[in-house]
């Protein structure tokens, strides 16, 4: 029966105890980035510190970009490249604070300055653990934009994937294609791959090992070695098979896009910057977008452009600046009183990596991460001054696998469940990160976590590779400052849960494996409080405790479809051209993907990016030397 703890038990201890705890960790924070302004002039690095133009604006530009996250860094790097082109990079941020160069604190971004706040619209059958019933969607509101935030793996998906965004039609998007991009960005490391043709070692987004791992890293590499899986590079020949987690780092530090790309770029004189410059509409002349309209302090600007506007605004606000200027599916805009420019499928396909969070398997012996244990001088020192510890860890993925549950194609390279085995769970941070960042409810967090507060454990996230479910992006109200609607959807279709199910199970196996067994690993005990009723650890509490334990692993895709001609679901063409008779329009970001990738989507971004540029130049040649 194990052991229950009545919902109502702790939770007026939780909310106390955590607020002593942030107490705690605040203080750390303050004394970290004291040390970093007088200790690292490396993180520090005034000489490239992005400058903001200001209002000093050309009237006019040759191309536009709106957003500076993973792919409009990339196409401003690029596109400045041709010196008489003149480039504007508009964002509604401002510049990175060094903190988000570490990467242990990467979940303290979230909900902070640099983040959106998104939330996910509630459905009662996901998020059910969360405040409201809604997911928290952390979005990057900074120069970098998600670079700057998300927990810099390295991931590049499956051949498969752009095979099959070829298959539909695009033309130019197979893997083949895709492999040259990843590799013209990649500045690789990493010892051991060196002259493997999958990588590259010259390109400006560098990539390394996390430079500090806990003791458990090693079980976990075992454990997946019993269960049957292979050592691979997942971005290489094979990806079903664990890993070490490939890291987005120069030096331990992070390598967001604005170190890899804009940094590069910064003396170019055809480059301007503006910051805080949130763009609120599409200038149209007709059918042809010809500028774009921004808030910067309290003022409203327009800006011309003479070739391009370039939407790299992120797969939430692509699309919702998109129908704010007409271009969307005709019946939301006309609810809302937009005259239509376009009648597409914007804000449609949405899709996200939906995860399984939340389950903590207990252990004997600290091998892992226990937050507050690390909260001290030692840890301040060694970064500050050894360049190690556990700051330049990433507790959250040790280690990684892909894997194939019951559903997956046996005879197919292309996992359906990706595992990120994590050294820290909801209890061991004591919930400053996780608790905060998911947005649990206080009851929820206490009948789970308290009773095992701070007590060694690991916990292993399940990742959805490929959902089924589409979600959609809509407009809240014509007001560009209101948030969109995000309505994800997960579960709607019910094959996903049956395979985040499988997926859980194969976690819950790491549990029973030698390596694992050693460190006497047990489940959480407690019962989830809204599954109790169900058998525990049957297929019903799995399935309750997905649908509690609901987690973005922030990869929203697909909002604006690319597609062949014949494609009614698509935005834009194999050029990134939007469609529908719209001229001097194009999209760089996660938006265009047809398919989500099967993996995290940075580096998938950075590649579109890198093709974009490509195509972008091809495409005004006359210009292009
Ligand atoms: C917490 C978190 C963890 C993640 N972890 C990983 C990981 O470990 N590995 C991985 O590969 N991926 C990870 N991701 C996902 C990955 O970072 C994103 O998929 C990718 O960065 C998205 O790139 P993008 O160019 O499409 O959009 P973004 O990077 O979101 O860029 C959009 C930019 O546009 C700006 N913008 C939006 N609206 C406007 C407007 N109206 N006016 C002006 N500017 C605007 C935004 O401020 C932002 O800077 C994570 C993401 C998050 C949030
Ligand atoms: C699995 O993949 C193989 C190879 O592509 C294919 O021939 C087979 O039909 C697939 N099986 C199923 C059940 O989809």
């Amino acid at each position: 029966m194990g052991l229950l703890y009545p919902l109502t038990r702790f939770p007026t201890v939780s909310v106390l105890r955590i607020a002593v705890t942030y107490g705690m960790g605040s203080l750390f924070i303050i004394l970290l980035k004291i040390g970093i302004e007088k200790h690292r002039p490396d993180i520090v690095d005034s000489d490239h510190r992005p400058q903001d133009i200001g209002t000093d604006f050309l009237d006019k530009y040759d191309f536009i970009i709106v957003g500076s996250g993973s792919a409009g860094s990339v196409l401003a790097y690029r596109l400045s490249e041709i010196a008489d082109w003149k480039i504007l990079l508009l964002e509604a941020g401002g510049p990175a604070t060094e903190l988000s160069e570490v990467p242990l604190l990467f979940a303290s971004l979230q909900l902070s300055d640099l983040d959106w706040k998104f939330k996910s619209e509630p459905t009662g059958t996901s998020c059910l653990a969360m405040n409201g019933g809604q997911c928290n969607w952390p979005r990057g509101k900074v120069l970098g934009g998600c670079s700057v935030l998300n927990a810099l793996m390295y991931v590049r998906g499956n051949r498969r994937d752009y095979d099959r965004w070829e298959e539909l039609g695009n033309v130019g998007w197979g893997y083949d294609d895709m492999l040259y991009y990843f590799k013209k960005s990649e500045g690789n490391r990493i010892s051991e791959l060196k002259g493997s043709k999958y990588h590259s070692s010259g390109g400006p987004l560098t990539v390394e090992y996390f430079r500090h791992r806990t003791p458990i890293a090693k079980a976990f590499m075992e454990a997946s070695e019993e269960l049957g899986l292979r050592n691979v590079d997942v971005n290489g020949k094979w990806q079903t098979g664990y890993t070490y987690t490939p890291g987005t780092l120069r030096d331990g530090l992070r390598c967001s896009t604005v170190k890899a790309f804009l940094r590069p770029a910064l003396k170019r004189p055809n480059l301007h910057i503006s910051m805080y410059s949130h763009v609120t509409q599409l200038v149209m002349a007709g059918k042809k977008v010809v500028g774009v309209k921004f808030k910067k302090g309290d003022e409203y600007y327009t800006v011309k452009a003479r070739k391009e506007v370039i939407l790299s605004a992120g797969s939430v606000q692509t699309p919702q600046i998109m129908m704010l200027s007409g271009i969307g599916p005709a019946k939301h805009l006309e609810k809302h009183g937009i005259h239509i420019k376009a009648d597409l499928p914007v804000g449609k396909n949405l899709q996200d990596h939906v995860a399984h969070g939340g389950t903590a398997y207990l252990i004997d012996k600290n091998e892992g991460f226990i937050l507050p244990k690390e909260l001290n001088l030692k840890t301040v020192k060694n970064f500050l001054f050894n360049h190690n510890g556990a700051l330049y860890g990433n507790p959250i993925s040790e280690v990684m696998a892909f894997v194939k549950t019951q559903y997956a194609n046996k005879s197919v390279d292309w996992p359906d469940v990706q595992l990120f085995l994590s050294s820290t769970a909801d209890n061991t941070d004591g919930g400053i990160f996780g608790k905060r960042d998911q947005g649990l409810t206080d009851s929820y967090y206490a009948a789970m976590y308290e009773p095992i507060l701070y007590q060694p454990t690991y916990a292993i996230i399940i990742l959805l590779l490929r959902p089924k479910s589409r979600g959609v992006i809509k407009l809240k109200s014509k007001n560009p400052f209101d948030p969109p609607l995000i309505h994800p959807n997960y579960f709607s279709d019910p094959r996903d849960i049956k395979v985040l199910r499988e997926g859980s199970k194969i976690a819950y196996a790491y549990s029973k494996t030698k390596a694992m067994s050693r460190l006497n690993a047990r489940i959480n005990p407690t019962h989830i409080p809204g599954c109790r009723h169900l058998e525990f650890l049957s297929d019903g509490y799995w399935e309750c405790a997905i649908r509690h334990y609901t987690m973005t692993i922030y990869h929203p895709v697909g909002t604006a479809k690319m597609g062949p001609d014949n494609d009614k679901d698509a935005v834009v063409d194999a050029r990134l051209r939007v469609r529908g008779g719209i001229k001097g329009l194009r999209v760089v970001d996660g938006s265009i993907m047809p398919y989500i990738v099967n993996g995290n989507t940075n580096a998938p971004i950075i590649a579109i990016a890198e093709k974009a540029a490509d195509l972008i130049k091809e495409d005004w040649q006359q210009d292009y030397k």
